[in-house]
C-alpha cells in the first residue's frame, strides 16, 4: 500500500486531501462522514465578520433599546440571527471533539479587533490550526494595492503575536503579483498558503434587468490556476502549499503534488459526487502511484515544479505565445 502521509502547517496528515471550509464542514453528521471516507483533515466553515458585528450590535441594542444598525443587519443577514460567534465557537469545539483527524478553524474578519479577538478565541476551542481567509474584493478606485497588502501584513503580524497554533493564509489570486505578496507573508510565520479562495461575483439577469447573486461551484478546469502557482512556489517558500479550487479527481490531486503542493482542499467535488468520493480519490492516487512505482508522496512531489522541471520555460509567457502562434491553437 502506498504511503500517502504528508505534513501541512507542521501537522501530520495521513493523506493530502483536506475538506475545505463550506457548509459541508458545518454539520455533525457530515463531518463524521468526512472522517469515515478517509479525509486527511477538515477546515470548519469560516466565522465571518458579519456574524461578529451582528452580535456586537445586539449587545449595543440591549443597552440603547433601539438600534437602527441592528435592524439593518438583521434585514441583510436574516439567517445570521442565530449564528453568532458564540454559537460558532461552540460548534468548532464540538467538531474538534467529534473527530480524530486534524481540525482547522477558519476566520474571515475585517476589523483588526475582530481578527485578533476571534483568532484567539478560535484557537482556544482546541483546534489544530487556523486558516485566515483574506477575502479582498476591492471596490474603491482610490485604494492602492500596497495599502491592501500593508493591512493584511499588519493583521498577520498581530495574529502571530496572539496565537500559538500554526496558521495559514487563504488568499485570492488577484494581487498584481501574488508571488511577491506570498513571499512577504512567508517571512511572518505563516505556516501554509491556501491557493486560492473563491470570490463570489454578482451577475446580471438580462430579462429582469436586475443584479443577481448566483452561486456557482468550481469548474473542473479551475485547478490550472493553483497548479501554476504551486509549481512556481515549490521550493521557494518555507510555508506549506495547499492547492485549492477545481480539484475534482484523484488525478487532479496527483497533478497538484507533481507541481509541488503538500496537500489540497476540496469542496465542489464533494457537492457533486458525495462525501464518499474522498475514498475513491484516495484509491485513484494510490493506483497511480502503484502504476508509476512510487511508494510515498515525496518520491514525486514537486517533480514538475519550476524548480525541478527539465524545461525552464514551462511556466513562462513563451508557452502562451507558442500556443497562440500555432496554426490551430484550439484542438
Ligand atoms: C457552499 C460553499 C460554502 C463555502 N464556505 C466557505 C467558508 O465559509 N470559508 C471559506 O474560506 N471558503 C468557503 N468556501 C470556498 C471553499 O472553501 C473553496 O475555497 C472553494 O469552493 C474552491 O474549492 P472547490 O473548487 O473544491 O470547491 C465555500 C464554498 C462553497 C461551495
Amino acid at each position: 500500500m502506498a504511503d500517502l502521509r504528508t505534513t501541512y502547517m507542521g501537522i501530520e496528515l495521513k493523506n493530502p486531501i483536506i475538506v475545505g471550509a463550506s457548509q459541508i464542514t458545518a454539520d455533525m453528521d457530515t463531518i463524521k462522514k468526512i472522517e469515515k471516507a478517509g479525509a486527511g483533515a477538515l477546515v470548519v466553515k469560516s466565522l465571518f465578520e458579519e456574524q461578529i458585528q451582528l452580535e456586537r450590535f445586539k449587545l449595543e441594542q440591549e443597552l440603547t433599546k433601539y438600534d437602527e444598525r441592528h435592524a439593518e443587519m438583521v434585514t441583510i443577514f436574516p439567517r445570521l440571527e442565530h449564528a453568532g460567534p458564540a454559537e460558532h465557537l461552540m460548534w468548532v469545539k464540538k467538531a474538534k471533539k467529534s473527530v480524530s483527524i486534524p481540525v482547522i478553524a477558519s476566520l474571515n474578519a475585517v476589523t483588526m479587533q475582530s481578527w485578533i479577538q476571534y483568532a484567539e478565541e478560535l484557537q482556544n476551542t482546541g483546534v489544530d490550526g487556523l486558516e485566515l481567509n483574506f477575502y479582498t474584493a476591492p471596490d474603491d478606485l482610490n485604494q492602492s494595492g500596497e495599502s491592501v497588502e500593508a493591512k493584511q501584513l499588519e493583521i498577520t503580524r498581530a495574529i502571530d503575536k496572539v496565537v500559538n497554533v500554526p496558521f495559514s493564509v487563504k488568499l485570492s489570486p488577484f494581487y498584481s503579483n501574488p508571488l511577491h505578496f506570498i513571499a512577504r507573508l512567508d517571512k511572518e510565520n505563516v505556516a501554509g498558503f491556501v491557493l486560492f479562495n473563491q470570490l463570489f461575483q454578482p451577475d446580471i439577469d438580462t430579462a429582469t434587468e436586475k443584479n443577481c447573486y448566483p452561486f456557482y461551484l468550481s469548474d473542473a478546469k479551475d485547478h490550472r490556476l493553483p497548479l501554476r502557482f504551486a509549481g512556481l512556489l515549490y521550493g521557494q517558500v518555507n510555508a506549506d502549499l495547499c492547492a485549492n479550487t477545481g480539484i475534482f479527481t484523484g488525478q487532479d490531486v496527483v497533478k497538484m503534488l507533481l507541481a509541488g503542493a503538500d496537500c489540497v482542499q476540496v469542496v465542489s467535488t464533494l457537492y457533486k459526487n458525495g462525501i464518499d468520493y474522498i475514498s475513491t480519490m484516495l484509491g485513484d492516487i494510490e493506483s497511480w502511484m502503484k502504476a508509476k512505482g512510487y511508494k510515498k508522496l515525496e518520491d514525486f512531489r514537486g517533480k514538475l515544479s519550476r524548480k525541478n522541471s527539465a524545461d525552464p520555460w514551462i511556466y513562462k509567457r513563451a508557452q502562451y505565445v507558442r500556443l497562440l502562434l500555432r496554426e490551430s491553437p484550439i484542438e
